[in-house]
C-alpha cells in the first residue's frame, strides 16, 4: 500500500514512520513542512531506504497535495500534521487555524478528489474538554474544548465528520491521551522535566500540580492507529488510550527520583490559562472492536523514555538553543515561581 504520513518529522509522526517501514513492506511518503517541531533528526538512517519518501512541503499547499497523491498513487492517508502544544496556541492562536483547520481541509478535499480509500484523522482527548473528579471520556463525550488548540482539534474533527457524512468520504477520527517517548520535543512536560533535570534547572510545574494527564508509551499509540488505518469502521471515532492517570506532580517527582536529583529544583509557576484539570480516556471501543491494547506499563514506558533521554543528549542539547531558547524565555520568563530550589527555568 502507499502511504501519505503528514507531519512525518515530528514526535508521533516520526515514531510512526519508524513503525511502518520496521513492521511493513508498504511504501511511506512523509510531507513535512519543518516548522519549529519538525526534526528531520528525527529520521535518521532513514534517508536511504527504498520503501521511504520525505517530501518538504505545506499541508496548506494544495498544489503540492494534489501533485503528492497523484504522482505517489497515495491509498491512505494518516494525517498527523499539527500544531500541537496548548501554551503556545494560548501565545498565537493563528497558525493553530491556518494549519489544523485550513490545513485538514485542503487534504481532505484533495484526498478526496483523489478517491483516497482511508484517511486516518489523528486528533487528541483535548476536543472532549476537562473531566471533573470522575469519568472518563468516551467517544459520545460532547466536544468541549478549552484551549485554542483543542479548539482548532475539534474544528478539524467535525470537519472530517462532516466529509464522511456529505460525501462518505472514509475517514476515521482517533483521540488519544498525553503521548509520551522518544523525540518528543522538549517543550512538553515529560521531556521538559527529563531534560531539565539533568541539567539541574528548575522544574516549572504549574498551578498545585494537582492536574491529572493520562499518559500513553508514544509506540503503543502508533500501534493503534495502524489497527485502525487497517481495520476501523470508516465514519467512525476510536478513543485510545492506556487508564495511565497522574497528577503532574507525581510524575515530576517519579523523575526527578529515577534520575537521584533533588526535589528542591521543583517550582510551582503560574497556572497556564484555562488549564484543563484531568483527562481521562475509556478506550474500551478500540480494545473491544479491534483487539488492540497497550503493550507497555507506565514503569517500563517511562525507563526506556528516560533511558532515551539519557542517551541521546545531543538531540535536545541542539533543539534547547537558537530559536527554542527565545520561546522558553518569553513563555517561562514572567511566570514568576517560588521554590527553594536552585538553577533557572530559561534553557
Ligand atoms: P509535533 O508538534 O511533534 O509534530 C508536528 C509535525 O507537523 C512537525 O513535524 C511539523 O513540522 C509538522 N507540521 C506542522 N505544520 C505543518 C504544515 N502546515 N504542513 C506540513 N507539516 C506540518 O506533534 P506530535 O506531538 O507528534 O503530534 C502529532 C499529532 O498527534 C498532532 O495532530 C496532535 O494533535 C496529535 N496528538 C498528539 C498527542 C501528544 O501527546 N503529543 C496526543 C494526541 C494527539
Ligand atoms: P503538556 O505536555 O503541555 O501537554 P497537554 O497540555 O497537551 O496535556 O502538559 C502536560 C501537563 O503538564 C499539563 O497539565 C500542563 C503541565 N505542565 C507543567 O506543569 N509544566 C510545564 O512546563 C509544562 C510544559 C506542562
Amino acid at each position: 500500500m502507499n502511504i501519505l504520513v503528514t507531519g512525518g518529522a515530528g514526535f508521533i509522526g516520526s515514531n510512526h514512520v519508524r513503525l511502518l517501514l520496521e513492521t511493513t513492506t508498504d511504501r511511506v511518503v512523509n510531507l513535512d513542512v519543518l516548522t519549529y517541531a519538525g526534526n528531520l533528526a528525527n529520521l535518521a538512517g532513514l534517508e536511504d531506504n527504498p520503501q521511504y519518501r520525505f517530501v518538504l512541503g505545506d499541508i496548506t499547499d494544495r498544489q503540492k497535495v494534489r501533485e503528492i497523491l497523484a504522482g505517489e498513487s497515495i491509498e491512505a492517508v494518516v494525517h498527523f500534521a499539527a500544531e500541537s502544544h496548548v501554551d503556545r496556541s494560548v501565545e498565537g492562536p493563528e497558525i493553530f487555524v491556518r494549519t489544523n483547520i485550513l490545513g485538514t481541509e485542503i487534504l481532505l478535499e484533495e484526498c478526496r478528489r483523489a478517491k483516497v480509500k482511508r484517511f486516518v484523522m489523528v486528533s487528541t482527548d483535548e476536543v472532549y474538554g476537562s473531566l471533573g473528579n470522575d469519568g472518563m471520556f468516551t467517544e459520545n463525550t460532547p466536544l468541549a474544548p478549552n484551549s485554542p488548540y483543542a479548539a482548532s482539534k475539534a474544528a478539524a474533527d467535525l470537519m472530517c465528520r462532516s466529509f464522511f457524512k456529505t460525501f462518505n468520504f472514509p475517514v476515521i477520527i482517533t483521540r488519544c491521551s498525553n503521548n509520551y517517548g522518544p523525540y518528543q520535543f522538549p517543550e512538553k512536560l515529560i521531556p521538559l522535566m527529563i531534560a531539565n533535570i539533568l541539567e539541574e534547572k528548575t522544574l516549572p510545574v504549574y498551578g498545585d500540580g494537582m492536574n491529572v494527564r493520562d499518559w500513553l508509551y508514544v509506540g503503543d499509540h502508533c500501534s493503534a492507529i495502524d489497527k485502525v488505518m487497517r481495520s476501523g469502521k470508516e465514519g467512525e471515532v476510536y478513543n485510545i488510550g492506556g487508564c495511565n492517570e497522574m497528577p503532574n506532580l507525581e510524575l515530576v517527582h517519579l523523575l526527578v527520583d529515577k534520575l537521584g536529583k533533588s526535589r528542591d529544583l521543583i517550582s510551582f509557576v503560574k497556572d497556564r490559562p484555562g488549564h484543563d484539570l484531568r483527562y481521562a480516556i475509556d478506550a474500551g471501543k478500540i480494545m473491544n472492536e479491534l483487539d488492540w491494547k497497550p503493550s507497555l506499563d507506565f514503569s517500563k514506558g517511562l525507563d526506556l523514555t528516560v533511558a532515551w533521554y539519557v542517551e541521546n543528549r545531543t538531540w535536545w542539547e541542539e533543539i534547547r538553543t537558537g530559536e527554542y531558547k527565545k520561546y522558553y524565555q518569553q513563555m517561562y520568563g514572567n511566570r514568576g515561581g517560588h521554590s527553594s530550589g536552585h538553577g533557572d527555568a530559561n534553557g
